[in-house]
């Protein structure tokens, strides 16, 4: 496989590349067990494995959360590259692995809160693992289904044989019967739906003047927000499976408030911690790759210093110099 595929980041994929990886790992300063406390707004960061309930309690240390945003890597080849980050198991091991991480989520997880699961399926492997992920879902008895959302990407695969594959799942369960900010609800998109009337209270109203905004919502189908790549301020590179800052914001505007704990079991470009700072919220994530626990915590750092939300196509890693021309 040609893996000198063309990027212009400067950093090419963290999981793809053996010698990156050794060259970037004496740089991060946790070790697999390790949490890093924030001392500015009570962040925390670690190398921590999901599965594992002493991970889990190690880093809330007793404490509750009412929202968790999980983006687990979901059992499908990315970028045609079977890396240990991102290598594809077989079906069975990839359901002990959901299930255990689920069971500690549910462990952490306050008697009235959220639970956003973000989620593929592998057209290559019949549908693999959305549908399985939903079934197994019913055995948390305590968790009950609340909405399923496809953001619609920009960029998707697919010949000209089929439908273009734009869509990401993003599965929503909630526990007991929490909050939902619906202002946060509300995209930038205008009202363009005129005429429709509808007699409220005897009174016949257009469509307009019921509205709450002049705005569309978001509904479960996201249209509105920009998938990440190189020259947006917010992308990290080095990264493979970054989402949008606003997506998460949305959660977090929608099912927190400020001060609240986000919990975050897979931090890799710690887009939940950037968010959760910009909105007030203190963050707990972590990452079984030191590497991308690090660069949550540089990422959070960065935004302090500079006031940007990611490096655009600048290498996070300046002390390993150029890595263009990077052997594998
Ligand atoms: C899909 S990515 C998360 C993307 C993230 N939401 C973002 O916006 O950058 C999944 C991450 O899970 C990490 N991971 C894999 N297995 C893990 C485990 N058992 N515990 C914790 N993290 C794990 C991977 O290293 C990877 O960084």
């Amino acid at each position: 496989m040609n893996l000198e595929t063309k990027t212009t980041e400067g950093l090419k994929r963290i999981d793809t590349y053996h010698n990156l990886r050794e060259q970037i790992l004496p740089f991060c300063r946790l070790r697999y067990g390790d949490v890093w406390e924030d001392c500015v707004s009570g962040h925390r960061v670690g190398v921590l494995d999901a599965t594992k309930l002493d991970d889990v309690n190690k880093i809330v240390n007793k404490e509750k959360t009412n929202l968790i945003i999980n983006d687990p890597p979901y059992n499908v080849i990315v970028g045609n590259a079977n890396t240990v980050n991102l290598s594809k198991i077989g079906l069975e091991d990839y359901m002990t692995f959901s299930k255990q991480w689920i069971q500690n989520a549910t462990h952490i997880m306050s008697d009235d809160s959220h639970l956003y699961i973000w989620i593929g399926a592998d057209l290559k492997g019949d549908f693999q693992p959305l549908p399985d992920l939903m079934i197994l879902m019913r055995d948390f008895r305590e968790l009950n289904p609340r909405n399923w959302i496809t953001l619609r990407k920009q960029r998707g695969y697919g010949t000209q044989k089929n439908w273009m594959w734009v869509r990401q799942e993003l599965l929503y369960y909630v526990k007991g019967n929490p909050n939902f900010n619906v202002e946060a609800e509300y995209t930038g998109i205008p009202k363009i739906l005129r005429g429709y009337y509808k007699k409220v209270n005897g009174v016949i109203t257009e469509n307009f003047d019921r509205s709450k905004s002049q705005f569309i919502r978001a509904s479960n189908v996201w249209v509105d927000i920009q998938q990440v790549f190189y020259r947006m301020e917010e992308n990290v590179p080095g990264c493979y499976a970054q989402k949008p800052l606003k997506a998460i914001e949305r959660l977090i505007l929608s099912g927190s408030e400020m001060g609240n704990l986000v919990v975050d079991f897979f931090a890799h470009s710690g887009t939940t911690l950037i968010a959760g700072e910009r909105l007030k919220r203190k963050v707990y994530t972590f990452d079984l790759d030191p590497i991308f626990a690090e660069l949550s915590i540089r990422r959070l750092e960065h935004l302090r210093k500079t006031g940007q939300s990611g490096w655009q196509w600048r290498n996070p890693f300046p002390e390993i110099g150029d890595t263009f021309g990077v052997q594998q």
